[in-house]
């Protein structure tokens, strides 16, 4: 997190704006919430786990800049309330994070997939963010301004770095940012979305079965980049960068936060040095 002198040579980047972050009790969500209060964000926390995201609004300094909304993202309802309470508690919505998401276990053969699975997965993961975005929208076109961006993953343009579902539903979210991106630059909105590598949250340690240092360990093994490790924070940082006038001019992006990993052809081995 960046220390308060940091943040006075800079400046605060997000002063005066108002962000929603769907999923933001736990994991990168957590993270977001944190770094934007830094930069002078007001924030409210949509999620399901109450008592954790009223943690982490204690943790922000309590309820004058920042709230938790309990908010199911596959519930309609639920989502136009979260959107409507922070219209009526912080007067307006300039940045949608939609973040909310979670992931199946990866059976290796299509038919041990269940449908029951298939579609818990695609709900949380590409309804709930369809849902967050049309509310989003809803708030922002009649003010002509506002930002969405949305959590997918390394899994929106690569094959076979997770479950099937967990695969269709983050090349979905990449469909769902570039036709919004198109339909809301009229109105000068930014719409864009982040895809990371793997990193310890509780999602990725439930799914990989790994704790923390040994999944590090194991991701940078079969990572590109090789001397840094990805954390949570990493992908705040490109939030805050997408969310803030220095991204002014970019809409309809995938920030890819995977040290070149989807750019690699690992099969060819090409580029890499003898032994010496
Ligand atoms: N951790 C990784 O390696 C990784 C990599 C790439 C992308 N992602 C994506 O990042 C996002 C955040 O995941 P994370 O790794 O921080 O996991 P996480 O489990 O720490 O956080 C996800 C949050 O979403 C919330 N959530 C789940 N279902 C919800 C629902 N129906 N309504 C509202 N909130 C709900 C959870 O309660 C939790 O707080 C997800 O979209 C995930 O797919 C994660």
């Amino acid at each position: 997190m960046a220390s308060a002198s940091f943040l006075s040579t800079i400046g605060k980047r997000l002063e005066g704006k108002v962000a929603i972050v769907t999923g933001g009790a736990s994991g990168i969500g957590e993270a977001i919430a944190k770094l934007f209060s830094e930069h002078g964000a007001k924030v409210v926390i949509a999620d399901v786990q109450d008592e954790l995201g009223n943690s982490v609004i204690n943790a922000l300094g309590g309820s004058s800049n920042s709230i938790y909304i309990h908010c199911d993202v596959t519930n309609e309802d639920h989502v136009q309330e979260a959107v409507d309470r922070t219209i009526a508690t912080f007067g307006k919505l300039d940045i949608m994070i939609c973040n909310a998401g979670i992931c199946d276990e990866t059976k290796s053969r299509i038919i041990d997939n269940t449908k029951a699975d298939f579609e818990r997965v695609l709900s949380i993961n590409v309804t709930g963010v369809f849902l967050s975005m049309k509310h989003a929208a809803r708030v922002m076109v009649p003010t002509r301004s506002g930002c969405i961006i949305s959590t997918a993953s390394v899994s929106s343009t690569v094959g076979a770095a997770a479950s099937h579902a967990y695969c269709s539903s983050k090349h979905a979210v990449l469909g769902l940012t570039k036709n919004l991106a198109v339909e809301l630059g009229q109105f000068g909105i930014r719409v864009n979305c982040l895809s990371p590598y793997a990193m310890v949250t509780p999602l990725a340690t439930k799914v990989i079965g790994l704790e923390n240092e040994e999944l590090e360990n194991a991701m940078s093994a079969v990572g590109n980049l090789k001397g840094a490790t990805l954390k949570v924070d990493d992908v705040a940082k490109a939030a805050l960068f997408l969310a803030s006038d220095d991204a002014q001019y970019i809409s309809g992006h995938n920030l890819f936060i995977d040290g070149g990993f989807t750019v690699c052809n690992p099969g060819l081995g090409m580029f890499k040095y003898p032994e010496s």
